[in-house]
């Protein structure tokens, strides 16, 4: 049982950087048993294109780069592309690794269940930003520790964000299906296209990636408002020109785009459901790269069909990869993509060397950077409870 092997030393070298309970002695042996570890990542195939970058780290080929490093120092790195169901490479591994590696491109869904199976682990790394993958409170409950490279990918994101605005806002979709299909119809695109300028754009959650985002809205003379659980800094709230909005329901309905940027925790699964989308300005444009299952999927595509939704965009969807027969596939207005906002390449570079500094302090017994903690010591860290 987990309990039985908590040790005291690692407790201590746990000290919270969100003042949580005592240490819990549940709390599993991070960061005291030295030798080799057995280490376990999941990443999406690169295939053909793992070769054409020297910097294309996030993929099963290149895994982060940390291969020889980590076989140098005696550690077992496996890594796969293979996850899903019981017969998966990771279930494989699951009753002695120790550490896990995935990133929420290719989530590695980490379930009570597989959580109980895997005895030894005592730490998930998230490589990028965003754990909901893992069933946060089962990992408390057995004491692991959760962390990702918070900040590794946030201006990677707020930057896709302003181009989906942008694509969503003048249509531009439809424009680029004709250039392919050899068609020519002006008034086909532009009888919904328009200018940013002018438009209120809301975000819900202002934290790294909604504050870069209304940075980089504020030149474009939008009127801009934030919802966030904390209301930001005055400076920065000057600086953007972004109101405070304490209750989401007034906001949404006074906004024409939407973007969403809070993580998927129990108080934002479903928050979009039919109830609140109905509520929203008829023709709202709503850009979700945060996560899919903050929306209710049949909602969007409901709105999406009937224009109430008049654009949707984003890429993150549940479950990943999503099925061929994921209806948003499917759904009019849309502007979709696989997941890729965090993973360009200078984000790959930056969570693939957040991922190895963690590991580095792990095995020295070392904290990791206070902000990088998801689950400490049987705590989630604070937007997660
Ligand atoms: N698509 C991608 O590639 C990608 C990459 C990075 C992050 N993300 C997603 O974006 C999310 C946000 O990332 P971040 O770096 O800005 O995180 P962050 O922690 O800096 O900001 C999140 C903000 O949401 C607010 N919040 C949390 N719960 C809330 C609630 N119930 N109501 C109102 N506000 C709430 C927090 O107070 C915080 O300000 C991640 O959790 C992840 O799910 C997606």
């Amino acid at each position: 049982m987990a309990m039985k092997r908590a040790a005291t030393s690692a407790i201590r070298a746990f000290t919270s950087s969100w003042n949580p309970a005592p240490p819990s002695v549940f709390t599993r042996g991070l960061h005291a048993s030295p030798g080799s570890k057995k280490i376990v990542g999941v990443f999406y195939n690169a295939n053909e294109y793992a070769s054409k970058n020297p910097n294309f780290l996030g993929c099963v080929e290149n895994a982060l780069g940390i291969r020889e490093w980590l076989e140098s120092k005696g550690h077992q790195y496996i890594v796969t592309a293979d996850k899903d169901g019981p017969h998966s490479e990771l279930e494989k591994h699951l009753p002695d690794l120790h550490v896990l590696i995935s990133t929420p491109f290719h989530p590695a869904y980490m379930t009570a269940e597989r959580i109980k199976k895997a005895k030894n682990l005592q730490l998930l790394i998230t490589a990028g930003i965003g754990s909901d993958h893992i069933d946060l409170k089962a990992a408390a409950d057995a004491g692991l520790t959760v962390a990702e490279v918070t900040g590794s990918n946030v201006v990677s994101v707020a930057e896709d964000e302003l181009m989906r605005i942008l694509i969503l806002v003048r249509n531009f979709l439809p424009g680029h299906h004709q250039v392919i299909s050899g068609d020519w119809n002006v008034a086909a695109i532009s009888y919904r296209a328009y200018d940013l300028e002018g438009k209120t754009v809301g975000t819900v959650g202002a934290g790294r990636i909604g504050k870069l985002l209304l940075q980089r809205l504020k030149p474009f003379g939008c009127n801009l408002l934030y919802h966030d659980r904390l209301k930001m800094d005055p400076e920065l709230e000057n600086q953007t020109g972004a109101k405070y909005e304490e209750d989401l329901d007034t906001m949404l309905p006074k906004c024409d785009i939407i973007v969403i940027n809070t993580p998927l925790t129990e108080k934002t699964k479903g928050l979009f459901d039919k109830e609140r989308i109905a509520k929203l300005k008829k023709g709202v444009l709503i850009v979700n790269n945060a996560r899919g299952a903050i929306m209710d999927t049949q909602a969007v595509v409901d709105a999406c069909s009937s224009g109430h939704i008049a654009g949707y965009s984003g890429d993150v969807w549940y479950p990943q990869p999503a099925p061929k027969d994921h209806p948003w596939r499917y759904m009019p207005n849309q502007a979709m993509t696989p997941h890729v906002s965090g993973t360009t390449i200078d984000a790959q570079l930056r969570y693939a060397a957040g991922t190895k500094d963690m590991l580095e302090a792990y095995f020295k017994g070392e904290d990791f950077i206070p902000q990088n903690y998801i689950v400490k010591d049987g705590e989630l860290a604070p937007q997660y409870r």
